[in-house]
């Protein structure tokens, strides 16, 4: 890290990728053109966070809801996926990279799937850098299917309910080898948090910024990670009990 950079690193970092429509909007352009460059920013903030040391970056990419959005926005999302996939395959194995997903992968289409299985194939050997997409994600789903999943461990005698904590009930999260984020950037100005990744954000610092996303570059990146260094993380202490331990 060189002494220009921010001091305080966030392990992993959250990005909530809004605004791409009101970007094309605002140029009289079509939604999908502000996609489109929504993804050349997704190039420049994973090279960046690299840069920076963030050793996680979690981006959501399509949530649980996006499928309400017109169908030709949709396919064209998909579309940009499966691109940005095959695009990104041989940068992501130069630059050591493991591309992880979290989100019901299973009901996108099946050429995006595909896509997915070979680059997560030809990455899982890398455990510096993770880049995870979080598909056709929603917090709340994953919820369910985590007790669902934690009721069948009970049912076939593996589990004890009597013995549950939420160290043992977040293994069966989709973010279970995960850290949980650090720190949560929402771009475009929308204050709330969408359906992500709502219990794993339970102490993370959360920025807000109103630059849309095709916007959103390195010095944006930089002045997230610059926020979260002046934020002081007490999880229920306070400010005395964590200044004698920085001791
Ligand atoms: C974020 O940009 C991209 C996705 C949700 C896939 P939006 O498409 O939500 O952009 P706005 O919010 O309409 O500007
Ligand atoms: C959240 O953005 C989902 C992604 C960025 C993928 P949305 O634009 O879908 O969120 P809402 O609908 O404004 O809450
Ligand atoms: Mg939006």
């Amino acid at each position: 890290m060189s002494n220009s950079g921010p001091a305080r690193i966030p392990r992993h970092v959250a990005i909530i990728m809004d605004g791409n429509g009101r970007w094309a909007r605002q140029r009289g352009l079509p939604r999908l053109e502000g996609h489109r460059r929504g993804v050349e920013t997704v190039r420049t903030v994973v090279d960046a966070a690299r840069e920076l040391g963030i050793r996680c970056l979690t981006l959501y990419a399509f949530s649980a809801e996006n499928w309400k959005r017109p169908g030709d926005e949709v396919s064209g999302l998909m579309g940009l996926l499966d691109l940005f996939l095959k695009r990104e395959l041989d940068n992501l194995i130069k630059e050591k990279v493991r591309l992880r997903t979290i989100g019901r992968t299973d009901a996108l289409p099946a050429n995006v799937q595909r896509e997915l299985a070979r680059v997560q194939e030809a990455t899982r050997r890398f455990t510096e850098w993770n880049l995870v997409l979080a598909l056709n994600y929603g917090a709340q789903s994953e919820a369910a299917d985590a007790a669902r999943a934690y009721a069948e461990a009970v049912l076939a005698g593996r589990e004890k309910p009597a013995e549950l904590t939420w160290e043992k009930f977040s293994r069966y999260l989709s973010t279970a080898d995960l850290p949980e984020p650090d720190l949560l950037i929402r771009t475009s100005g929308e204050l709330r948090l969408s359906n992500f990744l709502m219990l794993q954000l339970a102490y993370a610092e959360l920025v807000f910024t109103p630059v849309l996303w095709p916007d959103f570059g390195r010095a944006d990146l930089v002045a997230a990670v610059e926020e979260y260094g002046r934020r002081e993380r007490r999880y229920g202490a306070t400010t005395e009990q964590i200044k004698a331990g920085a001791r």
